[in-house]
């Protein structure tokens, strides 16, 4: 199986009221896990790497190793680049065969984040690649974006309508109460402005910083229009949380996969919980 474009699965999660999710990977045990998850689950996933991810592990290696779990996989998988600022790297990934793409310009007055989301989509519509684009910021840090949590800036629904419409963008990445890493408090959304924002953009909506938010909250975003939820922290946390159990518990071991495979493990059941969470095990077909 060859990977499918993101918005190819985000429109069916549209008209069936679910989300797929976003999974943040950077090395072979994390992408086993999701892809591993997603067929237990028999649901389609977005596996995911950020510019920092393909720093760490080169691009070469991320594409080849996800183009290894596609070929197998018994569900769809979409290879998309997180948060991309670099129309350049976006190139690189497009090359590389990534289906889908990210194109960050959040940090951009409106007038340059359009005009950058056009630039890219115009490679991307050539190579079949589709775009996912930002409006408003998210606080946090997903690698190297940090935005200070006071700066943080919600998306404007009619902002949003007329970005869309300017642009033709696949799907939209809404700030609407979220932050990328762990939250220090309870997350509280706006869930009131994630309607008004579905009521006035017709393409998918995208759910940044997604871990560590309460299940009904996950819910009731995706009732008001969600598609897309990127998970990336709550992979990390169970993932190092199981590191650090086997290697207290075995304190003498040398062979470096037997304190990777419960990592391993432990990251399947968290990814297995998003995707039912998310309404879209089962949805393979
Ligand atoms: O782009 C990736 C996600 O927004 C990660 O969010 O830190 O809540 O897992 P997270
Ligand atoms: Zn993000």
């Amino acid at each position: 199986m060859s990977f499918v474009p993101a918005g190819v699965l985000l429109r069916a999660a549209q008209s069936g009221g679910y989300a797929v999710g976003a999974f943040n990977f950077n090395n072979l045990e994390i992408l086993q896990a999701i892809v591993r998850a997603a067929e237990a689950e028999k649901a389609p996933v977005i596996l995911q790497a950020t510019p920092g991810a393909i720093r760490y592990a080169g691009l070469d290696y991320l594409a080849a190793l996800a183009r290894a779990a596609a070929k197998n996989a018994a569900v769809p998988l979409a290879l998309h680049l997180d948060h991309g600022t670099d129309p350049g790297l976006v190139e690189e990934c497009v090359r590389a065969g990534f289906s889908s793409v990210m194109i960050d310009g959040s940090k951009l007055p409106l007038e340059k984040n359009i005009a950058l989301t056009r630039q890219v989509l115009e490679v991307a519509r050539r190579a079949g690649v589709s775009v996912e684009a930002e409006l408003g910021r998210i606080s946090g840090t997903e690698d190297e974006i940090t935005v200070a949590e006071r700066e943080a800036l919600f998306t404007d629904p009619e902002e949003a309508r007329f970005f869309v419409e300017q642009t033709g963008v696949d799907s939209l990445a809404v700030a609407v109460g979220t932050a990328h890493g762990v939250y220090r408090g309870e997350p509280r959304l706006d869930l009131e402005r994630l309607s008004k924002i579905r009521e006035l953009v017709p393409v998918p909506l995208v759910l940044h910083g997604s871990s560590g938010v309460p299940d009904d909250a996950i819910r009731e975003a995706i009732a008001r229009g969600v598609q897309k939820i990127n998970i990336d922290t709550d992979i990390r946390l169970a993932f190092l949380g199981a590191v650090r159990q086997a290697l207290t518990e075995k304190p003498g071991e040398i062979d470096p996969r037997k304190i990777l495979s419960p990592a391993r493990e432990a990251a399947v059941e968290v990814v297995r919980k998003k995707i039912r969470l998310f309404g879209s095990a089962g949805k393979a077909g």
